[in-house]
């Protein structure tokens, strides 16, 4: 069996240590309010194992985009009490992720001990990976352990940078997600469909390029499939989409069509005026959307034809809702695929694997998390992962 590339946690001493944790913190959140907590209970046996191993646990993560400023609705504070609430222990929270509020709360910890720090996007160090700000991130720790397979794709301060500074690991959560992925999705059975939907349309785009080379039907929904319509030349209304990105939709579908990629686009959609509970809605043909209202769900035929693609499959990958599942009734679309998913999967016809905060939300909201083969925490890690390139936050922890 191939090594792991990296160092685990098995045999480290970090009795008295500063361990500095990158987690995912970046949790879904509606009105304030943490509607999913999985990224964090995945979180917790890592933290767990180290408080208990006399660690003084310091926990770093981004929320969000603030882009470089402190926004305090992007605040750490609230997924600092989530984690105590898993781990029912006292979770200490500082204001700052670097400086002199984070210097007194980490100076405060007792072995065992845990703290989080507040959001590392608050600072535009991060992002740019600069090196001053990872020597001020990693003045905290005398150890790092990445345990943020969901957000290594990113070459950030707290994933990249500072792996070079400190001695570093792989938590457990990373160990569980590389290990669970290279098991299933390392040599997929075909036909492999890829399901991409969601609202980060920029940052998943150029990924999309270099799916439709490894699977044999990519599935596009949610505000992604927006642009690709718009980019068709059909009227998307109010709908949310990116114009700049026309030129790549097309590019994609182009590349699709050469390497013989089935693309599988909205044939009708669910619209509305405005994306609240209970507004009226139309049941439209993809190209009929009226220009002032916005597509907010799949409709009927296009999920019939996903179904009946689905039929066909022997493994499909899903990241991204299909629509604004957070409010209904634009989740019909989501939960009804997705019960369809784990019904082939438990009927034994199907390997689904799932991942992202928003997908792991909406799937817990269809009742289904439970019924897929694997559900990763990771979302655009995922799929960079399943293009094929190397992490560069796991590729810093290189052993
Ligand atoms: C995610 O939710 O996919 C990760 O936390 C990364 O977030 P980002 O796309 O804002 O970098």
């Amino acid at each position: 069996m191939t090594p792991a590339p990296f160092h685990t946690l098995d045999g480290v001493a970090v009795a008295g240590k500063r361990v500095l944790v990158r987690a995912d913190l970046n949790v879904p959140m509606h009105d304030g309010k943490i509607t999913d907590m999985t990224r964090i209970e995945r979180l917790s046996p890592t933290i767990r194992e180290l408080s208990e191993k006399g660690a003084r646990v310091i926990v770093l993560s981004h929320f969000d985009r603030p882009k470089g400023k402190r926004v305090s609705s992007m605040s750490l504070a609230p997924m600092a009490a989530a984690l105590g609430e898993v781990l029912h222990r006292r979770v200490r929270f500082a204001e700052d992720c670097i400086g002199p509020p984070a210097e007194q709360v980490v100076a405060s910890l007792a072995d065992g001990d845990i703290a989080v720090l507040e959001n590392t996007r608050f600072y535009r160090g991060e992002e740019e990976n600069d090196p001053a700000f990872a020597r001020r991130l990693a003045a905290s720790g005398d150890i790092y352990v990445n345990d943020a397979f969901s957000v290594s794709h990113r070459a950030h301060a707290s994933t990249e940078g500072i792996a070079h500074l400190l001695p570093s690991y792989a938590g457990r959560l990373m160990q569980a997600e590389l290990k669970a992925l290279g098991a299933a999705l390392a040599t997929p059975r075909h036909p492999v469909a890829a399901i991409v939907g969601g609202v980060k349309i920029s940052t998943k785009l150029d990924l999309l390029g270099n799916l439709v080379d490894r699977v044999d039907v990519l599935a596009i929904g949610g505000a992604m499939a927006n642009t690709f319509l718009a980019a068709q030349g059909k009227s998307v209304g109010r709908s949310v989409q990116e114009t700049e990105l026309h030129t790549s939709a097309l590019e994609i579908l182009k590349k699709a069509a050469a390497v013989g990629c089935t693309v599988i686009l909205p044939l009708d959609a669910v619209t509305a005026l405005e994306l609240k509970e209970g507004v009226r809605t139309r049941i439209v043909a993809i190209d009929a959307v009226p220009s002032d209202e916005m597509i907010l769900d799949i409709g009927p035929r296009t999920l019939a034809a996903l179904e009946v693609r689905l039929a066909t499959l022997k493994t499909l990958v899903w990241n991204g809702p299909l629509g604004a599942f957070e409010t209904p009734p634009f989740d019909a679309g989501t939960t009804a695929f997705a019960r369809a998913v784990a019904a082939a999967t438990q009927a034994g016809a199907l390997h689904s694997v799932a991942g992202g905060g928003d997908t792991v939300s909406a799937l817990r909201h269809a009742g289904v998390l439970e019924q897929f083969s694997y559900v990763s925490t990771a979302g655009g890690a995922f799929l960079e992962w399943l293009e094929g390139k190397t992490l560069p936050g796991v590729a810093a922890l290189g052993a």
